[in-house]
């Protein structure tokens, strides 16, 4: 079994540490505030003497400042660093090569379970960086669930994390509003449930109601046909929605700037196209 040093023991960081015991790897541990060593030293991890102890270092923090922070001047001659951390692309662009000025090598990953869901079936990380680097060590990483690997711009791997917390978070706020929305009438969270989870299944399904797939379609043609449901017709819709939630007494921020920006794609002459051609103001600002 191979060596392992977890630095930062945060949930995600302590969970990562039990994971790799668990699987029978040599585990050395490090955090800032020392005592949330303990709970895994008890479960048979060692203490690291500093965070840059050992040839594998997974990193779970709040930040890449928090990497910056915790290795110092350390050198990290023939050392690679798995950061797991939140960042942005261009921040682990920009570690790769302060990594690699200290000597070692960087892997960027973004792991897509909560703490319970680590180790466990269905668990996967995007990883990005160099490929035989991360190969080296893909038994060892494979504890923590699936290995997806994404490419060699050690951006990439967050880019996708990134793309996926954006879904996450903002189908579960338009949640959140439906859900007070139909409060304001009596109707619990629970009655709810059923349709809620209909419209999240149909979504990313194949039938009529699948737009993640024929969304999908109409971008990789930049077509957006419109004709039985134009962008227009939808931003009159939201417009509607919108005073519903003001009208509830409720906050109607997001869906206000969703609507801001259907009308400017409205505006902009695309009105008569589908809701895809929203896209194209995404990506002109
Ligand atoms: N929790 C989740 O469900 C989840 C899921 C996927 C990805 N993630 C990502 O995983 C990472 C870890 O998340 P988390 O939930 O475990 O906890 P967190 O609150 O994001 O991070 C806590 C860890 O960061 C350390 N830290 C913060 N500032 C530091 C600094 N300046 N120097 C050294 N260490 C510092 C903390 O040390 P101290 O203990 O000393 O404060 C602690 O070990 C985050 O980037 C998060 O976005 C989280």
């Amino acid at each position: 079994m191979s060596e392992v040093t977890v630095v930062g023991l945060g949930p995600m960081g302590a969970k990562m540490a039990a994971t790799f015991l668990a699987a029978g790897h040599e585990v050395k541990v490090w955090n800032r505030t020392a005592s949330k060593a303990d709970p895994l030293v008890a479960q048979g991890a060692a203490r690291a003497g500093s965070a840059a102890d050992g040839v594998l270092l997974v990193v779970s923090q709040i930040g890449y400042q928090a990497m910056y922070d915790s290795l110092g001047d350390a050198r990290l001659d023939g050392k690679v660093v798995v950061n797991l951390s939140s960042g942005t692309p261009k921040e682990l662009r920009e570690a790769a090569g302060w990594v690699a000025r200290r000597g070692g090598t960087l892997i960027t990953g973004g792991i897509m379970v909560p703490p319970p869901g680590i180790g466990e079936p269905g668990a996967y990380t995007f990883y990005s960086g160099p490929k035989d680097v991360l190969d080296r060590h893909r038994a060892t990483l494979e504890a923590l669930g699936e290995i997806t690997y994404v490419g060699t711009d050690e951006g990439l791997a967050m880019m996708y994390y990134q793309s996926q917390l954006l879904m996450f978070w903002s189908s579960l706020t338009a949640h959140m509003h439906a859900v007070a929305l139909l409060g304001t009438a009596g109707v619990s969270p629970r009655e709810f449930l059923p349709f809620a989870q209909e419209t999240f299944t149909s979504l990313g399904g194949d039938g009529t109601l699948g737009f993640v797939k024929s969304s999908t379609e109409d971008y990789e043609a930049g077509v957006y046909p419109g004709e039985l449901n134009s962008l227009h017709m939808q931003a009159v819709g939201l417009g509607h929605v919108v005073e519903a939630l003001e009208d509830a007494g409720l906050d109607s921020t997001v869906p206000k700037a969703l609507l801001r920006l259907f009308e400017r794609a409205d505006a902009e002459g695309r009105g008569g196209e589908g809701l895809g051609t929203v896209i194209e103001s995404v990506r002109k600002p």
